[in-house]
């Protein structure tokens, strides 16, 4: 474990569901979950990433930042969605630095905004050796392309500042995801692993494969879904919707209903994942993906690990991002941790990152 002496930083996911806020620092003897803590936002106050009720926003954040009594106050927040590209794309072979002077006129054709509108950043990717490669292809090298709207990233900031917090670091909601799991497994250089996070409102899909993503794709669907048609089947509104969802007040009628809702919401979703599945599993080298960690609130619907598992012949678990955090048990409650895991997720790989990160 790599363990950094930069400034420390404080995570915040801003799901559309549910923001969540955590310090995690560096020891001597590892990483330490200081507080972590989430709260509920109305569902029209984020939608499809874009910031509909700021006001709402900035009042939770405050007062999550105040309950937790936090005193660090730069903060690392995540982005995803339409407005953010990550793609493996191939330009000639030059220098990092070359490049870095470059990217701009590379990344054009990959893009859908405005070149001038963006904020690119970019990873070399390790490439294969000389000889194994056709002349043609020793020219050229492979990249990951990360493209954000300058428009986003700067409503997010803003967002942050108008709490009365630094932002420090805007990442991507994939990249905290992989950044969490690198933390918490056991490295393998050769496995793919497929990280998935299905929250209220999207599903993120991450392919890694040693220690950098090879795949990743936003699909925008999730336990809304569930909640806009169980509020639909019973004449119910959301609230007493979500309720239902998470097994409140159901008689066995209500409950066949219901159980057909997470079946249609399953299917739709483990159909969405099998194809990226697929799509990457065909570029391989060394085959096959090894496992599949599920993340995200909406992971949790009943039986939707074994379904993910029986279509995609692979092995599915969920995500702990506490496996290797230590933490005060007087001050933070193991049963807490262990009931919010998958939801944490992201934003533990965000308090992982530290002031200068990119
Ligand atoms: N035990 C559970 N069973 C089923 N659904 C659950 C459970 N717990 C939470 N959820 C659902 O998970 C969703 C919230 O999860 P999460 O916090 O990961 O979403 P979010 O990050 O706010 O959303 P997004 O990332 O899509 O913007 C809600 O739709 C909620 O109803
Ligand atoms: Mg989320």
């Amino acid at each position: 474990m790599k363990l950094s002496k930069k400034k420390p930083i404080i995570g915040l996911d801003i799901g559309t569901h549910t923001i969540k806020m955590a310090e995690v620092v560096s020891t001597k003897s590892g990483y330490r979950l200081t507080g972590i803590g989430m709260a509920r936002i109305p569902p029209d106050a984020l939608v499809e990433g874009q910031i509909q009720n700021p006001e709402v926003l900035v009042r939770t954040i405050k007062s999550l930042f105040h309950n937790l009594k936090f005193k660090v106050r730069n903060i690392a927040t995540s982005i995803s969605g339409y407005s953010v590209v990550v793609k493996k794309i191939n330009v000639p072979r030059m220098t990092e630095d070359a490049l870095a002077e470059n990217i701009r006129f590379e990344a054009e054709q990959y893009i859908p905004f405005d070149i001038n509108e963006v904020n690119i950043d970019f990873q070399i990717l390790e490439q294969p050796k000389e000889e194994s490669m056709a002349d043609a292809a020793f020219d050229r090298m492979e990249v990951i392309l990360v493209a954000a709207k300058n428009d986003i990233i700067n409503e997010y900031v803003e967002l942050i500042d108008k709490a009365k917090l630094t932002p420090s670091v805007v990442d991507v909601d994939a990249f905290a995801l992989e950044n969490v799991y690198d933390t918490n497994y056991d490295y393998d250089e050769e496995a793919a692993v497929a990280l998935v996070d299905i929250g209220a409102s999207q599903i993120n899909i991450n392919i890694v494969q040693g220690g950098l993503s090879i795949f990743t794709r936003d699909a925008p669907t999730g336990g809304n879904q569930i909640t806009l048609e169980v509020a639909r089947e019973f004449g119910i509104d959301y609230e007493e919707a979500e309720q239902m969802k998470l097994g409140y007040n159901l008689d066995k009628n209500k409950l066949i209903a219901l159980e057909d809702i997470f079946i249609a919401a399953a299917t739709a979703w483990s159909r969405e994942i099998k194809q990226a599945l697929d799509f990457v599993s065909g570029s391989l080298r060394g085959g096959k993906i090894s496992r599949l960690v599920l993340s995200g609130g909406s992971s949790l619907i009943p039986g939707f690990a074994q379904y993910m598992a029986r279509e995609s012949g692979i092995p599915v678990e969920h995500i702990d991002p506490f496996a290797k955090l230590s933490f005060d048990s007087r001050k933070i409650d193991a049963e807490y941790l262990k009931a919010i895991a998958p939801q944490a997720a992201i934003v533990i790989g965000l308090a992982l990152r530290r002031v200068g990160d990119k």
